[in-house]
């Protein structure tokens, strides 16, 4: 594998995720595997998961880790072709991630969408710049529209907590006061189009995804009705994609209560604010998936690496 840049570079979840339970059951297996290589994290946004689990999953396959945060301490980056740089930008990415690819034999990259043009976040300047330009396998660890790392771990945690040949699976809208991205959600929709599973997806009237990534999914405007049967519940905020990056509503009544969960499993990204998005009682009580979420990510960007490492 060259590159895990969305949910569409698994070729096949299943397998996947069963490879990387094994990798849970003894993570330091394949210690050998990454030795005398580096794998270089350039985070051009904030991080809490991904930063320590990607850096724990290179440790655990003996990488070498270097880790930059290069949206306040490396140079601003251009990406148009034939740009006089005159302005703001002091370095072209085609330099720069040639440059990384002298010192890193996997380049793993984090670059959220702006919110503020829909048609540059879709274009993905920073992933796909270092993609075009970069001489060995790139990482998405959260671009502008996914977050397949997370989805993966998502999938890991589904199938650990299933009983059922064919649950129910509700991703839910959640109130927040910022305008957040649609990556996390836009992924794990499109893990769960690879899933045998009753998905169903409730939001207000206006914070409809892509409609290319929700293809055939079943959307439901009324929280309440969505939420009936549900096994799984996976909240996460996200702002307008129509009225692009715009917070249309912070409705409370969209909040995730206990009385609304019932026996549902709750699950969320994090980091999440507390009663605003969900409230304490769901996320202190035991049906609370979070933290397993995150411990997951580990053995997924694990899993990722391995099969990188395998193939280069
Ligand atoms: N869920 C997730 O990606 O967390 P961080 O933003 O803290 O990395």
């Amino acid at each position: 594998m060259k590159q895990y840049l969305s949910i569409h570079d698994i070729d096949s979840l299943p397998a996947w995720v069963a490879q990387a339970r094994e990798l849970k059951a003894d993570s330091s297996a394949l210690k050998a595997l990454g030795k005398g290589k580096t794998i270089g994290l350039l985070f051009f946004n904030n991080s809490l998961r991904t930063r320590l689990s990607t850096q724990k999953a290179a440790l655990n396959l003996g990488l070498d880790v270097m880790a930059m945060n290069f949206g306040n301490e490396g140079w601003a980056l251009e990406y148009q072709d034939g740009t006089v740089m005159d302005r703001g930008t002091s370095e072209h990415i085609k330099e720069a991630a040639q440059v990384v690819s002298q010192y890193c034999d996997i380049i793993a990259i984090r670059a959220f969408a702006s919110l503020s043009n829909r048609e540059n976040d879709e274009a993905e300047l920073v992933l796909n710049g270092f993609k075009k330009f970069a001489e060995v396998p790139i990482v998405n660890m959260e671009s502008s529209v996914g977050h397949p790392l997370q989805a993966l771990a998502d999938a890991i945690t589904l199938a650990e907590q299933n009983s059922k040949p064919r649950p129910k699976v509700v991703l839910s809208w959640g109130p927040h006061p910022k305008a957040l991205p649609h990556a996390v959600a836009n992924s794990f929709v499109e893990m769960m189009q690879l899933q045998e599973a009753d998905f169903v997806i409730t939001h207000p009237k206006g914070y409809e995804l892509n409609p290319i990534i929700t293809k055939n999914c079943a959307i439901e405007y009324d929280q309440q009705r969505a939420l009936e049967n549900a096994d799984f519940v996976y909240v996460k905020n996200w702002s307008s994609y129509s009225d692009y990056g715009k917070v249309l509503s912070q409705d409370q009544d969209w909040m995730m209560t206990q009385e609304k969960l019932g026996h549902a499993k709750f699950m969320h990204c994090l980091p999440v604010r507390r009663n605003v998005v969900v409230e304490d009682a769901v996320l202190d009580g035991e049906n609370s998936l979070v933290i397993e979420q995150a411990n997951n990510r580990t053995f997924a960007a694990q899993i990722v690496l391995k099969k990188i490492l395998e193939s280069s």
